[in-house]
């Protein structure tokens, strides 16, 4: 009989849940238990975190958003800020406290469901502590090379194209540009899939700096044409060819990432200052990351899961399950985390957008 201890760690992406429930169930239906750990690797911290989870304890939960077992993005047990009686937050590794918990638990395997930065961690614990590791790509951004999608990406950009469908209608009662900010870090996919699929006139992504004399062509051009108003979209990650990529600050203590955003404001005043037209911007931000899970997502994941739990049975450890069409494969996890993947400027893709009118300001 095995004992699988799951987490879910970084931000949190529709599917989660899904994940969780396959990897119950078809560890379940093996003969095998589950635990959960609470807040990424809290519960091999505290026992009061891990949690035992049955069938019953899942049985709703494959259509809803979130991580019943909660996450965080500055858990890494390598560098955690830990508080000292006096209040003051230093860093520690306490990595080695983990091992020991999960050997003192018994357990087999522990399935680390997340993004670039905790299967760098999961892949940490394999190679310096040897723990018994199977990585799961989760992450809205789909930036993750080794796997051709990750869940809640699929969600994300449905959400995403929504809100520019609702937009033309407000852009073209007012003759406004409307400027959208979307998340994607680095990788401007949510606002390249969102952006076409949501009649966008002017697509920035990290991948292609952008000049703003360009984009302000467009939005003339379009007067020219009679059309008076513009959908804007801005991944968070995007830059002007002349400027700094814009952060909104370092975030908590304990993050290893800083936080983007303000490129959408920035880009609106930019816009009214060197057009006159009339602009107004939004950030769509966390509700790219909430709701239920689309039936793509959902599906994926829950494959995800039950490959995760095979990948345990054949004790094929330090691997990522992934998507290579329609099938799922694993890939070393030392393969997974080595870069992250950007929009390929040459895809049918960006083709298609340009050929169907839509500037990318370079
Ligand atoms: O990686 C997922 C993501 O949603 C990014 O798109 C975004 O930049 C970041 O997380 C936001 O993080 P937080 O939830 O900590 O603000």
């Amino acid at each position: 009989m095995k004992k699988i201890v799951i987490s879910t760690g970084g931000g949190d992406a529709p599917g989660l849940n899904a994940v969780i429930y396959a990897v119950v169930m078809a560890s379940n239906s093996r003969g095998w238990e589950v635990y959960g750990s609470r807040q990424g690797y809290l519960g091999l911290l505290d026992k009061d975190a891990l949690v035992r989870l049955r069938p019953e304890d899942v049985a709703e939960i494959t259509p809803t958003g979130g991580t019943i077992l909660g996450s965080t993005n500055k858990g890494n047990p390598f560098a955690m800020p830990v508080e000292n009686l006096a209040g003051e937050i230093n860093i520690r590794d306490v990595s080695d406290r983990i091992m020991r918990n999960f050997l003192r638990m018994n357990f087999s395997c522990h399935i680390a469901v997340g993004g670039d930065g905790s299967l760098e961690i999961a892949h940490r614990f394999a190679v310096e502590k040897g723990m018994p590791v199977i990585g799961v790509p989760k992450t809205i951004d789909n930036d993750l090379l080794a796997t051709q999608l990750t869940f809640g990406f699929d969600t994300a950009v449905s959400t995403a194209t929504e809100a520019l469908d609702k937009l033309h209608s407000t852009a073209k009662s007012h003759d406004r540009v409307m400027v959208v900010e979307v998340m994607g870090r680095d990788s401007g996919w949510i606002a390249l899939n969102s952006g076409i699929s949501g009649g966008a006139d002017v697509i920035l992504i990290p991948e292609i700096p952008f000049d703003l004399d360009k984009v302000c062509e467009k939005i003339n051009d379009n007067e020219l044409l009679d059309k008076h108003y513009d959908i804007v979209v801005v991944a968070e990650g995007a830059r002007a060819i002349d400027h700094e990529t814009i952060y909104k600050g370092d975030g908590e203590i304990g993050r290893s990432e800083r936080v983007l955003g303000g490129i959408g404001e920035w880009v609106a005043k930019e816009i009214n200052k060197r057009t006159g037209k009339d602009t107004r911007s939004l950030v769509l931000g966390h509700l790219q990351r909430g709701g239920s899970p689309t039936t793509f997502d959902r599906l994926l994941a829950l494959r995800f899961g039950a490959t995760a739990v095979r990948l345990a049975e054949s004790e094929n450890f330090d691997q990522m399950v992934a998507l290579a069409g329609d099938q799922m494969c694993s890939v070393p996890l030392a393969d997974a985390i080595k870069s992250r993947k950007k929009v390929p400027l040459d895809s049918d893709k960006v083709l298609t957008a340009r050929e169907i009118g839509i500037c990318f300001g370079g």
